[in-house]
């Protein structure tokens, strides 16, 4: 759907200009959400934050090298809870539009934050304020009981001055439990778009802004990357400030990952990713009634069902900004919703020979990425519904180029 993505990132591009260059400092309510995404007190065992999945030096992902190495889920507060998917990144995050659908031809569903968009942003107008309402309430994350917890624990914190005053002194006032719970979503989605946090700092900004070149081995990687690796067609990068992503969702047949507790707890587990959510709303109605809903209202029950079969296995295309920062070279990252591969080099290498290699034998099996290497073969698909066999699978790129797009990817981490 090429023509579409075009459109999309037509509006990226206009979403670029107002993108400014990094600030030292912030104040106010982005400072706040920063107090908030770093509080360890708002979870049952005064033990996790936002930032304990999301942190900046590894990339606003998970920053245990060992958990992603292997099932790459993140414990949550409470010690054996686990989630069935891997942190994708927190910042860029913000810029991501509403979630919802453009009918030209077929239906093409776009934006939301989560790998399946179900943080839509119907609620604040914003999706990642939507999000950040839910892992204080989530059981496998910070597990409080209910919003008042977390509203009380904030109202009770060391900043809860600085809640007052950028929400006004009454925010902590019994009867405005439900407001100031938006008002807390509001202020950390306030942090996750500040500049200290989507800093447009890296090599490949410098670049943009035509200070300091990119090497031969990168540029290589760059031209791939919009040409014959096609990455660009769904990884948005062109424009000034791009984003790596248009929003839209696709199933690239990933395999499962058979360390991830999901697929450790029941070996038959498939993640649904746009297709579960999509059925969820076809069952039930209260969020047609949500203040910012989009055009996905125009849409009947059954027409959601439909376009749920359409849209099974399909997760978001994320960002690629930062997707190989890390503390040091040994620190394993996790890439992919279940968090399968675990190098840049590997998955460059599935969207090169996806449809070329054999398929580790027997199918349907569960194998690690290591063994897929080591037999030069790719386990059967997690989700073998919709898969995109159009823009990815048989590239026809040379080592050498797999390894420039590679180098490529190096240059989107912040801080150069
Ligand atoms: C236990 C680990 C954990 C904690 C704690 C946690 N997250 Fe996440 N986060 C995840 C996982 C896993 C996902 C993907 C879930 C999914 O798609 O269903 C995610 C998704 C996100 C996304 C979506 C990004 C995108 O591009 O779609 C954002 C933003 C985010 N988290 C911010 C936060 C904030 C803010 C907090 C604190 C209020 C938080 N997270 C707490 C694990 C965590
Ligand atoms: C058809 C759209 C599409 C194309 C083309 C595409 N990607 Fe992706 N990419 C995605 C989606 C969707 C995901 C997430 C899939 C999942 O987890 O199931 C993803 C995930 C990734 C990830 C993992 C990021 C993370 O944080 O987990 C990397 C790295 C990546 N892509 C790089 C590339 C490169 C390099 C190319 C070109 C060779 C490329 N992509 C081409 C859609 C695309």
């Amino acid at each position: 759907m090429s023509r579409t993505r075009i459109i999309v990132s037509a509006s990226l591009l206009l979403a670029a200009f107002s993108v400014t260059a990094v600030s030292a400092g912030i104040a106010g309510k982005e400072l706040l959400g920063k107090k908030i995404y770093d509080d360890l007190n708002l979870s049952i065992n005064n033990n996790q934050a936002c930032v304990s999945c999301h942190t900046g030096s590894v990339g606003w992902t998970g920053p245990d090298s060992l958990t992603n190495a292997h099932g790459a889920v993140m414990e949550g507060s409470i010690a054996g809870s686990f989630g069935d998917r891997k942190p994708p990144s927190s910042a860029y995050a913000t810029q991501s539009p509403l979630f919802n659908v453009q009918m030209q031809g077929g239906a093409l569903f776009v934006g939301g934050n989560f790998w399946d968009g179900r943080a839509t942003g119907w609620k604040l107008g914003n999706p990642a304020a939507d999000q950040a309402q839910g892992p204080f309430l989530n059981p496998k994350e910070q597990a409080l009981p209910e919003a008042a917890s977390v509203v009380s624990k904030v109202c009770s914190s060391d900043y809860s001055d600085l809640f007052k005053a950028v929400w006004g002194t009454t925010v902590c006032d019994s009867a405005n439990i439900d407001k100031a719970y938006d008002l807390i979503g509001l202020s950390v989605a306030a942090y996750e778009g500040s500049s200290e946090v989507n800093q447009f700092s890296s090599k490949f900004d410098a670049h943009q802004r035509g200070r300091g070149g990119l090497n031969r081995q990168e540029l290589l990687g760059k031209a791939l990357f919009m040409g014959q690796g096609k990455c660009n067609l769904c990884h948005v990068a062109s424009g000034r400030a791009p984003l790596f992503t248009d929003y839209t969702f696709d199933n690239l047949g990933i395999p499962k990952n058979p360390e991830n507790p999901a697929t450790v707890a029941d070996p038959t587990f498939v993640d649904p990713g746009l297709g579960g959510f999509l059925r969820n709303l076809a069952a039930n109605s209260d969020w047609r009634t949500l203040p910012f809903v989009t055009s996905v209202k125009n849409l009947t029950s059954d027409q959601l069902l439909q376009f749920a079969a359409v849209n099974d296995g399909k997760h978001k295309v994320p960002t690629l900004r930062n997707v190989d920062k890390r503390p040091d070279p040994a620190f394993v990252k996790a890439f992919g919703h279940n968090g399968y591969f675990k190098s840049l080099e590997r998955i460059v290498h599935f969207y090169n020979t996806r449809d070329v290699l054999p398929v580790c034998a027997p199918a349907g099996q569960l194998f690690s990425d290591e063994y897929a290497e080591a037999n030069n073969c790719w386990p059967s698909p997690e989700n073998p519904n919709n898969i995109n066999t159009q823009e990815l699978g048989n590239l026809n790129l040379t080592a050498a180029e797999e390894a420039a797009i590679v180098a490529f990817m190096k240059t989107l981490t912040d801080g150069y």
